[in-house]
């Protein structure tokens, strides 16, 4: 496999140091190129992300001492210097909307993490075991950009993250509505316990913009390609209630669902076993081998115990059963950092790459 030098838009965040952590050993992607405010610009990373260095590894030693650029106002020297971005920044929308297509048009191809272009119609939104075939909108998108290179190309929002793929397999079954009660960690907001006390010992029930993604995002992604954009599906009927809780990282949802044709138990239990898809068939760095598992025990999944199977990738899932109000009731979790945030963006990159779009 060839291979790309990368840049990190936002590496000093919450995001931006898991994508160092994860890209540090990568076997195709170098990063070469850290960026993020101005009020970081000039120094070393250590310097300026070192103090509120949150992840449970050291900061990369090869990262160390490299000095950080301005995502904004460098953007041509940093598109001379790698394949592609890695794009996690916490400013406007619109901000970063116009950050996002300043590096495509600078024919450097942009995987976000950021929710800015989720729902521009041809920039494709991704759970690369659900619908990898959404990248070929990306050729419409380099029409209208005017670009032979550049583009964006996005992940979903992290609640969604857990209960989307659980679903997933369960299709064929003519899913007709959806409840879902998310539980989110901390780490969502970009919080550690030492900068977030407020939340010891405490529940919020609100996470700004959270239901509404959580609502329509899936839409999107059981969408299909029509001409030059991605057209949403228009069933099944979901709706969420999104709680913040006092976890550290991974997001929990309760999911409630029902079925033109109701499966049994064991029906849905074996689709969960066998389902796999494109990043498992190319063996992609990070798919896991095995993406939905299933707990017999009463007590699991727990965020603590489960949140790192396969290395934060895969979802885990239990408390199967049925409902008296939907078909079937059930609990899922996924880390909302990895597989739902620098994870999920890394897999989306390895399947951009082994697919030619950064060539
Ligand atoms: N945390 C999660 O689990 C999660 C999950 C999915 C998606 N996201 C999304 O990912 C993005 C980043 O989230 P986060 O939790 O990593 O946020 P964060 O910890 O607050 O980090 C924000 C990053 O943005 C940079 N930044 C702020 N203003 C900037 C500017 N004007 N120009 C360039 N860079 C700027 C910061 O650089 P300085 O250090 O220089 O200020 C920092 O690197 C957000 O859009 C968020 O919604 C987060």
């Amino acid at each position: 496999m060839k291979h790309y030098n990368v840049g990190i838009i936002g590496a000093t965040g919450m995001v931006g140091q898991r994508f160092a952590t994860l890209l540090e050993n990568h076997p195709w992607f170098t990063v070469t190129v850290l960026a993020a405010s101005p009020r970081s610009k000039g120094k070393t990373y250590e310097e300026a992300a070192g103090s509120r260095w949150a992840m449970t590894t050291p900061m990369p030693e090869s990262m160390k001492k490299m000095v950080l650029m301005d995502a904004t106002a460098d953007i041509e020297e940093i598109a001379s210097k790698v394949d592609f971005v890695f794009c996690a920044v916490d400013m406007k929308k619109d901000e970063i909307k116009a950050l996002e297509e300043a590096y495509a048009k600078a024919e450097c191809p942009v995987v976000s993490n950021n929710s800015a272009h989720r729902f521009t119609d041809d920039v494709p939104m991704v759970v690369p075991e659900i619908n990898p075939e959404h990248i070929e909108i990306i050729k419409a998108q380099r029409e209208r950009l005017g670009t032979k290179k550049g583009f964006i190309a996005v992940k979903s929002n992290c609640s969604i993250q857990s209960y989307v793929p659980a679903l997933e397999p369960l299709r064929k079954f003519g899913i007709t509505k959806v409840l879902a009660c998310t539980y989110q960690a901390i780490s969502g907001a970009g919080k550690t316990f030492e900068t977030w006390p407020e939340m010891v010992d405490n529940l919020i029930p609100y996470i700004g913009g959270e239901e509404e993604k959580s609502e329509q995002e899936p839409l999107k992604v059981w969408g299909r390609i029509e001409g030059n954009k991605i057209v949403k599906a228009s069933a099944p009927a979901i709706t969420t209630q999104c709680l913040r809780v006092p976890v550290s990282n991974g997001h929990t949802a309760a999911v409630f669902v029902s079925f033109d044709k109701k499966p049994s138990k064991e029906e849905i239990l074996k689709c969960w076993k066998e389902f796999s898809g494109v990043p498992q068939e190319l063996e992609l760095p990070h798919a896991p081998k095995q993406f939905l598992n299933y707990f017999e025990e009463n007590d699991r999944p727990q965020a603590k115990l489960d949140r790192d199977l396969e290395g934060g990738m895969a979802v885990s899932i239990g408390r199967l059963r049925e409902d008296t109000q939907y078909d079937y009731k059930f609990v899922c979790l996924s880390h909302n950092t990895l597989r739902g945030a620098a994870g999920g963006a890394v897999l989306l990159a390895e399947l951009l790459a082994a697919k030619g779009y950064f060539d």
